[in-house]
């Protein structure tokens, strides 16, 4: 399999703005202006590009630019002072609430005095942000004040890049599309799941199906289980308020966990371009066995950390989880009778995401594990059985082991944000989230979330390695 973007693409030559609704958030800071600045000085963004933060804050042009330094989540010494100093000088700010339509007039007034500038029309991407509570309301205002229309689909394009959760249930999530499908041409709408630009998870079908000795025992005949795990030693601190409107089975568990699932359980796409892979990916999650409410208590295990309670933002009587499990199973062939674990959890005991796929084995115990590593250590390793040097026939476990980091691959491993920015510049939808995969994944969640009051919900102590 052998698939190249074309990312140098004219997306480094025309003159673009950028604007984050929702600046002041914490996304913003930690991923996405990082990976804006790390293009910038990669001299990876167009000559002419401008940043326009859009939040509620009032403040000075000078002061923003202080704000975002202060909170720009990079290591020091990690950009170039001059880098980042020019930079700070393609931003720009429009203080407004996100559900005045004056302020969205100031904001098409600023777009509009940047084109005049430059001389000609930019393209424009607009990221929002914000909790999904907020998108219907920023979305029409973007219309009201003409912001969706494009100078054209092809230079001076319009784009809309929407993060997870796309919604809080599936009926959110359903008039969100529809105003979107109203307001928008499908090819201007990029869903984002930045799990799906990391690295490694695009791995994953790479691995799959470029060596074929894997793919003939994709299957159930061999496949015990598969456990995938997304842990976070950090609690929910500084960002309580929204984090407690979610819960981990909306704030991981319907996009960052299900996309995981997907790819590994996938088929074979008839190619690999964006349609073809979204496709599949979507098969698997429409595929989902519903969990229902008599078989949930079975299924999910729902859990909160102790001292959540007292995290800035969250009520004190909130049942939001940050621990969830699901044992899931894939109505097809393929899959019978394998479950899928998806866990996923804050405050645990160390930061990873990975994946273990354990296969069977008829005469015995020891199982060989395939395991791709998302994150850290980026890779893949494969348990294995040697004999034990010796009298008889004892073995032992071994592992193979492969580490981007050891290899000059780990060079051009790219950060998920900073793929998502270039691909959406480029207009290829691969990495972002399909509509019919959003519907899929939260026709899933939907009915465990109607009925999450009916399954008790636990504590764990802080730091914890696994839970019960
Ligand atoms: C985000 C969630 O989508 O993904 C966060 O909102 C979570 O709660 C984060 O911590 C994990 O992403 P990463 O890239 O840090 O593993």
């Amino acid at each position: 399999m052998h698939q190249t973007i074309d990312t140098t693409n004219n997306f480094a030559l025309h003159p673009t703005v950028f604007v984050i609704l929702g600046i002041t958030g914490d996304l913003a800071s930690r991923k996405l202006l990082p990976a804006l600045l790390a293009l910038y000085s990669k001299k990876l963004l167009p000559q002419r590009f401008v940043i326009i933060g859009f939040s509620r804050r009032q403040f000075s042009r000078e002061e923003f630019r202080e704000f975002i330094r202060e909170r720009i989540n990079i290591l020091p010494g990690q950009f170039k002072e001059e880098d980042i100093k020019h930079f700070l000088d393609h931003m720009l700010y429009e203080q407004g609430l996100f559900d005045d339509a004056v302020a969205y007039a100031r904001l098409a007034q600023k777009i509009a005095s940047v084109d005049k500038n430059w001389g000609q029309c930019s393209n424009k991407l607009f990221h929002l942000s914000v909790p999904p509570k907020l998108c219907e309301g920023i979305l029409s205002h973007i219309s009201q004040s003409g912001l969706n229309v494009p100078c054209s689909d092809d230079i001076g394009w319009t784009r809309i890049l929407i993060e997870k959760p796309f919604g809080n249930d599936i009926h959110a999530a359903r008039q969100i599309d529809k105003l979107l499908g109203k307001l928008f041409k499908e090819e201007q709408i990029f869903r984002i799941d930045h799990y799906l630009a990391k690295e490694t998870l695009q791995n994953i079908v790479s691995f799959r199906f470029s060596n074929s000795m894997f793919e003939p025992i994709w299957q159930n005949e061999f496949i015990d289980k598969v456990h995938i795990k997304l842990f976070q030693k950090n609690s929910v601190e500084g960002r309580g308020a929204f984090y407690d409107s979610l819960g981990a089975l909306r704030d991981v568990g319907q996009n960052h966990m299900l996309q995981m699932l997907a790819l590994i359980a996938m088929n074979r796409p008839k190619s690999f371009t964006a349609t073809d892979i979204r496709t599949e990916r979507a098969r698997v999650l429409k595929s989902l066995v519903p969990i229902v409410r008599r078989t949930l208590a079975n299924r999910v295990v729902r859990s909160q950390y102790v001292g959540y309670l007292n995290e800035v933002g969250v009520k004190p009587d909130s049942k939001t989880e940050t621990f969830v499990r699901i044992e899931s199973y894939i109505n097809m062939p393929r899959w019978k009778k394998v479950p899928f674990y998806l866990e996923t959890g804050k405050a645990m005991s160390e930061s990873k995401a990975e994946i273990d796929i354990y296969f069977k084995n008829k005469d015995g115990n020891e199982q060989n594990i395939l395991t791709f590593r998302i994150q850290p250590n980026e890779g893949i390793k494969i348990r294995f059985f040697v004999k034990t040097p010796g009298k008889g026939f004892a073995v032992e476990p071994r592992t193979l082991k492969f580490k981007y980091s050891d290899t000059s691959l780990s060079e051009y491993m790219s950060n998920d944000y900073e793929r998502l920015i270039r691909d959406a510049f480029v207009g290829d939808q691969t990495l972002f989230a399909s509509t019919s995969e959003i519907m899929a994944s939260w026709e899933y969640v939907t009915p465990i979330l109607d009925n999450w009051d009916d399954l008790p919900l636990t504590t764990y102590p802080k730091g914890i390695k696994e839970i019960e």
